[in-house]
């Protein structure tokens, strides 16, 4: 195995961690870039990895800052990026498009043979700012020299804990069609895809792979699950579309980033979200863990 580091960038999200975490386990030298090393070095929420594995080295920077990812890679052959805003208050033009474009660009600069990105599923479907960020990022990947991988994955079970908070307090809203389908993944699951995914000599083109957890799920189902975990019977409430709708509109009246991040899980939870299964986690064990 090359001993020279691997980087990551978005180290410290909850996908971030587990992505060191593995590549650290399987005995690479990791570059993880952070903006506070001490929050680093704590364990993360959901139950994700602290970044203080034996072959991890943290690196202090903030890669939307101009100037900062100068040099950054240089001696690695890999970067894997999952940065972008989730509940940060940041542009995601920002972040998801100008920060992972800045890394590109310096992986250009110094010669690195591949990059893997973190999408997010059906991205290039999406009209909020969030959509057009991650998508504007994909494409310009694909047109550069460094090898890509994007890899677009579905609602991570960190974001599914929102079910057993909500089931916890009685009241549990599912979206306009309850139907919907999804397969949530194990920030571990979609850590390993994506460290496998990096490491395959034979993946010499350009790679994009929608990806999820082991189990597709109704959000209905995804609801039943968290109740079961709690122990109790939630009243179930349907959001109709015309409410979803009122909600981004109001939303945009208060602030563009309200509006966007609202557009962007009105979005999220109006379509099926299915990728290729893969892992061995469960939400249904997830949920008793956290419940
Ligand atoms: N959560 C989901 O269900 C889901 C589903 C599909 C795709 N995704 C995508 O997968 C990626 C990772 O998701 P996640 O849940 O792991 O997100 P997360 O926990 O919020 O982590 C995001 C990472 O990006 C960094 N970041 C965000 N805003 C930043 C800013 N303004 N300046 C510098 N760094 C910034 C964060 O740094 P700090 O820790 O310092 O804030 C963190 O390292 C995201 O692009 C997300 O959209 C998520």
């Amino acid at each position: 195995m090359s001993d020279q580091p691997v980087t990551v960038v978005g180290a410290t999200g909850y996908l971030g961690r587990h992505i060191v975490a593995e590549l650290d386990g399987r005995g690479h030298r990791v570059r993880a870039v952070v903006r506070d090393p001490a929050r680093a070095r704590r364990p993360g929420p959901h139950g994700s990895p602290a970044l203080d594995g034996p072959r991890t080295e943290l690196v202090t920077a903030d890669v939307t800052a101009p100037g900062r990812v100068a040099g950054l890679l240089d001696g690695s052959t890999r970067v894997f990026s999952a940065l972008g805003v989730t509940h940060q208050k940041a542009s995601p033009w920002d972040v998801d498009f100008l920060a992972n474009l800045a890394v590109l660009r310096e992986a250009e600069r110094s010669g690195i043979e591949s990059m893997l990105y973190v999408g997010a599923i059906g991205m290039e479907h999406g009209t909020s700012l969030v959509a057009r960020s991650k998508t504007a990022f994909a494409a310009a990947l694909e047109s550069s020299p460094v090898a890509g991988r994007i890899v677009n994955p579905s609602g991570y079970f960190s974001d599914m804990a929102s079910y057993v908070t909500l089931a916890r307090k009685g009241l549990v809203f599912l979206p306009p069609d309850p139907g919907i389908r999804l397969n949530p993944i194990h920030g571990a699951d979609l850590a390993a895809f994506c460290v496998d995914l990096s490491a395959d000599r034979a993946q010499r083109d350009r790679v994009r792979v929608e990806v999820g957890g082991p189990d597709v799920l109704t959000a209905e189902e995804i609801a039943r699950l968290a109740a079961a975990a709690v122990g109790a019977t939630p009243r179930n409430v349907r959001i109709p579309r015309r409410v979803l709708d009122g909600a981004v509109w109001t939303a945009s009246r208060i602030s563009e980033r309200h509006g966007n991040l609202a557009r962007f899980f009105a979005e999220a939870m109006t379509g099926d979200a299915v990728g290729r299964c893969t892992g061995t986690h469960h939400l249904s064990d997830w949920f008793r863990e956290i419940a």
